[in-house]
């Protein structure tokens, strides 16, 4: 479908906020980007022009261009600044009474028609949609990090989720520059974080068994699979705990043992070698 870029409002001028506004913005999108605090705001918007500054020095965006859409991008605290937009991006904090309180009010506000997306990672688009008159025009918009580099987007479909609100999704995720995977069922861990999960989960039982090393489990998904990064060496990077919870809640869900976090794992989170951020993980940094 041939879209055009109409008015979008991103929720959350955070990490995901901020790069899903900088991607649209370029696109063409009047975008509206709303926190709950001028310095978030600030910071949100800063990271956007350094960003755009960035691409121009590399000679990849052009200076007027970035220039035009930073124009395009209106920072504000005022939630009801989002009434007239086309497609809402919520990409608050990742607990569901921060998104349930966003989504109550958004159906309030936003206007007849408007397409409300979830940037969350993990939680159920149909628990989000419950909250709302109109849970079928809720949908999950999963992006990844960093958002002007990484070319996936999730789409999640609730349960009542229409075929229309996930076509406008996948429209405007396109527009972006973005290529959709679908995900028909909202189920836990979607597609993305149930593949890593028990890629994570069997790469550290193999290590925690002496199977054998993370070097070369790591190495095995390298040069075998042709992975970027091995699958260790991304749970360090990423945060052992937050794989730890990631499996939890999939294995919670599932009862599947594969998405079990194994033992070593959770003792590492009891240690508080959780990875990059504390120095030390599956490798010492
Ligand atoms: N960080 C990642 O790699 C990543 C990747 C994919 C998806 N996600 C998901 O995206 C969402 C945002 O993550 P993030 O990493 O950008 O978080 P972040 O902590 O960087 O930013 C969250 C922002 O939301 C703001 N906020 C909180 N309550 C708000 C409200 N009521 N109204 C407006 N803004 C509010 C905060 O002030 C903050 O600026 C989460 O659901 C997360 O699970 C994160």
């Amino acid at each position: 479908m041939e879209f055009v870029a109409g008015k979008l409002a991103v929720i959350g001028a955070g990490l995901m906020g901020a790069g899903i506004a900088q991607v649209s913005a370029q696109a063409g999108w009047d975008v509206v980007l709303r926190d709950v605090t001028d310095a978030a705001l600030t910071r949100g918007t800063d990271g956007i022009k350094a960003s755009y500054d960035k691409f121009v020095a590399k000679g990849r965006l052009d200076a007027a261009e970035a220039e035009a859409a930073l124009g395009r991008i209106t920072a504000t605290t005022e939630l009801e600044a989002v009434a007239d937009a086309d497609i809402v991006v919520e990409a608050v904090f990742e607990k569901i009474e921060v998104k349930h309180e966003i989504f109550r009010s958004l159906d309030k506000i936003a206007k007849d028609g408007a397409v409300l997306a979830s940037n969350t990672s993990a939680i159920p688009i149909t628990k989000i949609a419950a909250v709302t008159e109109r849970p079928e025009a809720v949908v999950g918009v999963h992006f990844f990090s960093p958002v002007p580099m990484m070319q996936l987007v999730e789409l999640v479909r609730g349960y009542k989720t229409s075929d229309e609100t996930l076509a406008t999704a996948r429209s405007f995720a396109e527009s972006v520059g973005k290529t959709c995977i679908v995900v028909n069922r909202d189920v836990a861990g979607f597609v993305t974080t149930r593949l890593i999960s028990a890629l994570v989960v069997e790469a550290a039982k193999l290590y925690e068994s002496g199977v054998a090393t993370a070097e070369d489990i790591d190495l095995a998904c390298k040069l075998g699979f042709g992975h970027a990064m091995g699958p260790l060496a991304t749970t360090d990077l990423t945060g052992v705990d937050i794989l730890v919870n990631a499996t939890g809640n999939i294995y919670a869900e599932t009862q599947d043992e594969k998405f079990a976090p194994p033992e070593l794992m959770r003792r590492m989170v009891d240690a508080g070698d959780i990875g990059r951020k504390s120095g030390q993980g599956f490798y010492t940094y």
